[in-house]
Parts: structure tokens; C-alpha cells; sequence
């Protein structure tokens, strides 16, 4: 199982993101939780020096490009070296500031080019009764992935994020059994980009008010292999609560 936690804008200061760090350590030491930070970027740099623990470090965000002019740019190549293993790509939040389809593909390419394992986040904004959000979820999925190598593919985790269920309460996330129809969804989808490759090896995750009132039930028979966390992952004791009881 494998737990992404989203900081966002969250976390500000060095004090709360050592803190944050320490715990996670301690989590994926005393359980088989794969745990993965994601935090601002020159926290990150900090936090990941001389990291020797389980805990691994993802990037929020890449530049489309690969260095150069391009002042207020943090590269794939620059968060690679800032000691970060994957990167998280194309969240609502970067699309709503301007990341099309094109540019998440460009930022893929680079994420793998440098050894950062991708988190490619896709997700409908509302749910229609015609089942449109099936499309929508396909688009993104093809855009992002189809001009990679098969090998590449197969590195991208998926990361549903329903734009209606981010930041909200357990209470708005979707429903058990929704989420397992659109991972079967995802994998067929998965399966076509793959082909003669087995999709069942691709990980899929889930995000969108993920909160410790509701983390188990997603995950209980879903068949999501692990969840990102938001808003969740920056309160200790909710996060504590939510590694320990899916471990
Ligand atoms: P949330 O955010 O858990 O606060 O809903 C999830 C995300 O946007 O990654």
C-alpha cells in the first residue's frame, strides 16, 4: 500500500516539516506502509539531504522545461537531485493555473527522463448522468501517456482525483463502490495503453478528502493499491491514524 502525501501549501516552516518527517519515519518503520512526502519545494531540498530512510520524496509539480532562462522554474533534474524519487503531475490545482494536456505530457517525459517515478493525476469535475466523466478520465489518461515508450507507461501510477471530492470532508470523497468501478474503468483504459503488457501491474491511487474516517472503507475492496492524501497528511494525529489503520 502505498500513501502520498500531498502537502500542498500547507506546511510553511522548517520546524512543521521536520516534525511532519519524523512521523512519517516512525510510520513506515513500525508498519508495510510505502510512504511518499510530497512537500514544497525548498522543504523538500531540505528534508531529503542525506535522507536514509524509508520514507521517499516526490515533487508537487515539475517545470515543462529542462533548464535554462527560465527564472522561477524548478526542473525534474533540480528536484532529482534535491533528492525527490517521483513526481506528482497534472493536479487539478496545476491544471486550473494554466497545465494542459500537452504541457502534463512535456512534464511527464521530463519526470521519467530524470528518474522520478510520475504520479499522473486525472479526474472528472462533476459527475453527469450520461457517464461523460468515463471520457473525460480516457482523455486524460491517452493525452498524457500515449507518446511515452511501453516501457514508460508502465512506470506512470494513476492517481484518480474526482475534482468534486478535493478538500473537502470524508463525508464528500466518492463511495466505496463507485471508486471500484472507475479503477476497473482505469485498468481497461490501462490495458489498451499496455498493449500485450498486463495492466495489473500499474499503480493505481486515490485522492479526494481521504480522511481517517474514511481511508480504510476506500481501500477495503476498491482495488486501488494506495490513496493520496491532502489536507490530512499536515494534521499529525489524523495522519498517524490513517497509516496505522491500513497497515
Ligand atoms: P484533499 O486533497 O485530501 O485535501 O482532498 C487531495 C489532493 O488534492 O491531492
Amino acid at each position: 500500500m502505498l500513501i502520498v502525501a500531498n502537502w500542498k501549501a500547507y506546511v510553511e516552516e522548517q520546524s512543521k516539516a521536520k516534525k511532519l518527517f519524523e512521523l512519517a519515519k516512525r510510520l513506515a518503520s513500525a508498519t508495510d506502509i510505502s510512504i511518499v512526502l510530497a512537500p514544497p519545494a525548498p522543504l523538500l531540498g531540505a528534508l531529503a539531504a542525506r535522507n536514509k530512510s524509508k520514507v521517499a520524496f516526490a515533487a508537487q509539480d515539475v517545470s515543462r522545461t529542462t533548464g535554462g532562462a527560465f527564472t522561477g522554474e524548478a526542473t525534474a533534474q533540480a528536484y532529482a537531485a534535491a533528492g525527490a524519487t517521483y513526481a506528482i503531475i497534472g493536479h487539478s490545482e496545476r491544471r486550473s493555473a494554466g497545465d494542459t494536456d500537452p504541457i502534463i505530457a512535456e512534464k511527464l517525459a521530463h519526470a521519467l527522463a530524470h528518474g522520478l517515478r510520475p504520479i499522473l493525476c486525472i479526474g472528472e469535475s462533476e459527475r453527469d448522468g450520461e457517464g461523460r466523466y468515463l471520457a473525460t478520465v480516457r482523455e486524460e489518461m491517452t493525452a498524457a501517456i500515449e507518446s511515452l515508450t511501453p516501457k514508460e507507461r508502465n512506470e506512470v501510477i494513476i492517481a484518480y482525483e474526482p475534482l468534486w471530492a478535493i478538500g473537502k470532508t470524508a463525508a464528500a470523497a466518492i463511495s466505496p463502490n463507485d471508486l471500484a468501478e472507475m479503477v476497473l474503468y482505469i485498468r481497461k483504459v490501462l490495458a489498451e495503453l499496455l498493449p500485450g503488457k498486463s495492466s495489473r501491474g500499474s499503480l493505481i491511487l486515490y485522492g479526494g478528502s481521504v480522511e481517517p474516517e474514511n481511508a480504510r472503507a476506500l481501500v477495503a475492496s476498491s482495488g486501488v493499491d494506495g490513496l493520496l492524501v491532502g489536507h490530512a497528511s499536515v494534521d499529525p494525529d489524523a495522519f498517524s491514524v490513517l497509516v496505522r489503520q491500513l497497515a
